[in-house]
């Protein structure tokens, strides 16, 4: 099973497309896909169920990923696997190929959630006591992954809203590998280098706190990296990508210090226009190998080649 978080703290820069969609297609090559939504937005689940089945099946928030985070520390009471939903939709264009997705929804009240952790966080009287919150929260997804009901998945992708909170920490704690969706503009390359900066500098306290700390049994130094950005909402012109957005992405690609995808994904209102609508993503919908659904196959090939997966091509 491979664990990859999709984040950017930019708003709107496509992570919950993409991750519905490359989800889709790695489930269409026979892949077992297990996709997280960690955003109170909500944006991923109800791109896989409408509000009616919404109201049916998750409404109670005792069915989503809030309870989970709700209990003293998170995933006591609650087991993961119980949250598990498989979308009927999406699943019945995927029959027979093999593969699958399910679903660990999300609630609009998760976004009083991160107050509350941070909340927690506090209080400790000694600083043994301080680390040992500090590992038990922000390890909670990830200990809770390694159970032998999760290792049926190959892919895990976790859809993360666009902050640094702490619900979002627990899924950078909980992957192996970081994908960061981008629009190649001035405002979503700038915030690029403070993201890493901030990722690697919780991934260096996580392990310092492993490695000095007593009494911090279970815990284990984390090692997560990236595994690029993808540069999506891509500007073509005559197959070409426009100057203006080549320059931002060259830009990136030599001043970073994380990889650029080969693979993007441009700009299609017709493909992406109706997010979420049908419950089934469009790369599954799109009749025929048009230019978008021919960038998607190229990302899958990408990211699945990346992750060691097999990537289901005859
Ligand atoms: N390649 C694309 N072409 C055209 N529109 C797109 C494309 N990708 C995403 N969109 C649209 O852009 C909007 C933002 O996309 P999306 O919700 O995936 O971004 P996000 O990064 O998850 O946003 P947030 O930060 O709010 O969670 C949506 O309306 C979506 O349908
Ligand atoms: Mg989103």
């Amino acid at each position: 099973m491979r664990v990859v978080a999709v984040m950017n703290y930019k708003g709107g820069v496509g992570k919950t497309t993409l991750t519905a969609n490359l989800g889709a297609v790695a489930a269409s090559r026979g892949l077992r896909v297990l996709l997280i939504d960690l955003d109170p937005q909500t944006n991923l689940t109800f791109s896989f169920f409408t509000v009616e089945d919404w109201h049916h099946q998750l409404k109670d928030t005792r069915r989503t990923i809030k309870q989970w985070y709700e209990d003293e520390v998170p995933g006591r009471e609650t087991e993961l696997a119980g949250l598990v939903v498989t979308p009927e939709r999406v699943n019945k264009v995927l029959d027979g190929t093999g593969g699958c997705v399910d679903l660990v929804s999300s609630h609009l009240g998760l976004i009083d959630i991160d107050l509350e952790l941070a909340a927690r966080l506090g209080g400790a009287t000694t600083l043994e006591t301080s680390k040992r919150k500090f590992l038990d929260l922000h390890d909670c997804l990830r200990r809770a992954l390694q159970d032998d009901f999760f290792t049926g998945y190959d892919l895990v992708l976790i859809d993360c809203a666009p902050n640094f909170g702490i619900v979002t920490k627990t899924a950078i704690v909980a992957s192996e590998r970081i994908l960061v969706p981008a629009k190649a503009d001035y405002l979503s390359t700038l915030g690029l280098e403070y993201l890493v900066g901030n990722c690697r500098e919780l991934v260096r306290q996580f392990n310092d706190f492993v490695n000095h700390g007593d009494g911090t049994p279970g815990h284990r130094p984390i090692g997560p990296d990236f595994l690029g950005v993808v540069f999506t909402m891509v500007q073509i012109y005559s197959q070409q990508v426009t100057m203006a957005q080549h320059t931002y992405i060259e830009e990136v690609r030599l001043n970073s210090q994380v990889p650029v995808l080969e693979s993007k994904i441009r700009n299609s209102p017709r493909h992406f226009g109706d997010a979420g609508e049908s419950g089934v993503p469009a790369m599954l919908r799109a009749g025929g190998r048009d230019d978008v659904v021919r960038e998607f196959d190229q990302l899958a090939d990408e990211i699945l080649g990346a992750l060691s997966l097999p990537d289901g091509r005859r």
